[in-house]
């Protein structure tokens, strides 16, 4: 079902909550395709279908109805015990690494992880040696050496994201999912470790999956765009085209929206749950 290059491909998806007896359409009839090797930005308004959208793609919840394959898989037809294969290809990054990373675990053990998985061994060498791929992860991510050794609580709000990036790569994956991957950093960081996942997709040629409601960000770090609004993709391409020549209203107005932020400084003023001025 999917053409060569291409590494997912989403027809009609849809997931539908339900809360109580209301139901909320988060996710309707969505079509997607996503080539390996690229690097693919959501942005919507809050509440739009971006998380779910991804939460899908990972493997991680079930859709309503419509089909997603991977590599050619109906996942959406994979049974509970077979949807590991996906969950250890693809690997997400979460928004706050404060609540992201267990704090009772030494920073070792929560990036060594995902290696003692039946599923990723399966899939990696036998052998391989989980100190020496600690050393290699903690050296991609630009972190010191001996930070193994310590907990996360002693980290600043853009290491302890680094270290959530160093887990998520652990296993080798083909795909990186982040889901608000800076927003829960302050503003001073968010440069670094976007320039840090840049780096990382092309050094170890990842295909990427950014959410983020700030269009700085994608513009950023992904080739292709969607632009999701009640659950519908209402604009997609390439992101330059998209920002170029934005077809929706809806995408004219969160890129006129943009300027309005930034000179108002209100920025930062928006994020409560942000870092601290200083870290990293
Ligand atoms: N587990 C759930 N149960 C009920 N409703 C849910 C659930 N998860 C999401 N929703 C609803 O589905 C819609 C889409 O939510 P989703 O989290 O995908 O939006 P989002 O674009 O990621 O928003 P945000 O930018 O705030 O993270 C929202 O109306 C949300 O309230
Ligand atoms: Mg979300």
């Amino acid at each position: 079902m999917t053409e060569p290059g291409e590494l997912y491909r989403a027809e009609a998806l849809t997931r539908v909550y339900r809360a109580g007896r209301r139901q909320v359409r988060a996710l309707d009839a969505v079509d997607l395709t996503l080539d390996r090797g690229h690097r693919l930005g959501i942005v919507g308004e809050s509440g739009s279908g971006k998380s779910t959208l991804v939460r899908l793609l990972a493997g991680l919840d079930r859709a309503t109805s419509g089909t997603v394959w991977f590599e050619g898989i109906d996942i959406t037809a994979l049974p509970e015990r077979r949807l590991g294969m996906v969950r250890a290809s693809v690997q997400m990054v979460f928004q706050d690494p404060r609540s992201s990373l267990n704090p009772r675990m030494k920073v070792a053990d929560i990036i060594t992880e995902p290696l003692r998985s039946r599923l990723v061994r399966r899939q990696l060498p036998a052998d391989v040696d989980h100190t020496q791929r600690l050393a290699e992860l903690l050296e991609a991510v630009d972190l010191p050496a001996d930070a193994g050794r310590h907990y996360p609580h002693e980290f600043s709000g853009g290491q302890r994201q680094r270290i959530a990036i160093a887990r998520a790569l652990a296993p080798k994956p083909e795909v990186l999912i982040a889901d608000e991957p800076v927003s829960a950093l302050d503003v001073s960081v968010r440069a670094q470790v976007m320039n840090l996942l840049t780096d990382l997709v092309a050094a170890q040629g990842l295909t990427l999956v950014v959410v983020s409601h700030d269009l700085m960000v994608v513009r950023h770090l992904c080739d292709q765009l969607v632009v999701m609004r009640q659950g519908r993709i209402v604009e997609a391409g390439a992101t330059a085209e998209v920002y170029g020549d934005p077809h929706s209203a809806y995408t004219r107005s969160l890129l006129e929206a943009v300027p309005r932020i930034r000179t108002g400084g209100a920025e930062r003023h928006s994020r409560p749950d942000g870092g601290r001025p200083g870290e990293d």
